[in-house]
């Protein structure tokens, strides 16, 4: 590893921009967290706050190590305290334009040697790398929700990415207790291209009330051992993530297993976002 990534950033600070948050602070490395503004910001801080709260309440961590991981982060609106980063991760929402222009503004402000990384689920990096003055130092870097728990890293590297750049995010993700695997710019990736057929085809059958929700969770989980079933973790996911997902797959190879079930984008348009929004198939309080 070229870089010793005692800073990085990142950008974005919802279901897995928090996560993400926690991953390099538990790992003693300093954060520049990025929100567009102050309730953003507060928004983040809880989210992150109530998973390291969770882990202290469980004896999982030491006040100590509580307090020192929240001293190792910053939290700003502002693009320029990315400045001393020599990597930054973009986690915002799925929509194309806004990482472009996002990374683009990044690449102004960190040093030559910096990486950027784009934690999409699906969206082409390609397309994010290009809209920066060098893609060479663009790759991806794809977390698994919740990224605190979950120990695998997508690395995706273009046809422009430097070796030492995915090789130095490689084994970073190594040190920070992941597995990553090196993958090719298609959408979907590994995980999410097996994972997101079978979950448009358990909303599917949801929809046309084949089984209940219950059910359908209960045969993955008691019955093929999964941790949890394909609407509760859809919920985790988010649905309006899960939409992007399934939208921009289904634009990439046109086969109908990813053609999203009609019902995701009507839950996404009245708000039952899953979890975060309190509501999606379940209820949560
Ligand atoms: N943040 C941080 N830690 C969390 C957490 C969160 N949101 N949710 C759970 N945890 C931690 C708990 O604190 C607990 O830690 P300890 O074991 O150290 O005490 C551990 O995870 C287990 O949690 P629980 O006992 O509460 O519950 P569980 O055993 O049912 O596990 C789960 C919860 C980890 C979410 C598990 O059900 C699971 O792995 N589900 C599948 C998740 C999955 O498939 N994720 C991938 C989604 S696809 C994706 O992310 C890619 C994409 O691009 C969309």
């Amino acid at each position: 590893m070229t870089r010793d990534f005692s800073t990085v950033g990142v950008i974005g600070l919802g279901t897995m921009g928090a996560g993400i948050v926690e991953v390099f602070a538990r790992n003693g490395i300093d954060v520049v967290a990025v929100e567009v503004d102050g309730p953003a910001i507060e928004h983040g801080k809880a989210v992150l706050g109530g998973s390291t709260g969770r882990a202290l309440a469980r004896g999982k961590m030491t006040q100590e190590e509580h307090d020192a991981l929240h001293s190792r982060v910053t939290f700003t609106s502002n693009l320029e305290d990315l400045a001393p980063c020599q990597l930054v991760v973009e986690a915002v929402p799925e929509h194309l334009d806004l990482k472009k222009d996002l990374l683009g503004k990044v690449d102004a402000v960190v040093s030559a040697d910096a990486i950027l990384a784009t934690n999409t689920s699906s969206l082409p990096v390609t397309e994010i790398a290009v809209a920066t003055k060098n893609p060479k130092r663009v790759v991806g870097m794809h977390f698994f929700n919740p990224a605190p728990v979950q120990q695998f890293v997508e690395v995706i590297r273009t046809v422009i990415t430097a070796d030492d750049v995915f090789e130095d995010v490689k084994a970073l993700a190594e040190r920070l207790g992941k597995n990553p695997v090196v993958v090719g710019d298609k959408a979907g990736f590994i995980a999410n291209a097996l994972l997101f057929g079978y979950l448009n085809h358990a909303v599917s059958m949801f929809e046309s009330r084949y089984a209940t929700r219950e059910d359908l969770d209960a045969a993955m989980r008691f019955g093929c051992g999964y941790p949890m079933g394909p609407l509760a973790l859809l919920d985790l996911i988010g649905l309006d993530t899960a939409y992007e997902i399934l939208d921009t797959m289904y634009k990439q190879g046109r086969d109908r297993l990813h053609a999203p079930s009609p019902i995701i984008k009507q839950m996404v348009s009245a708000g039952m976002l899953g979890r975060k929004s309190g509501r999606g198939f379940y209820t949560y309080e």
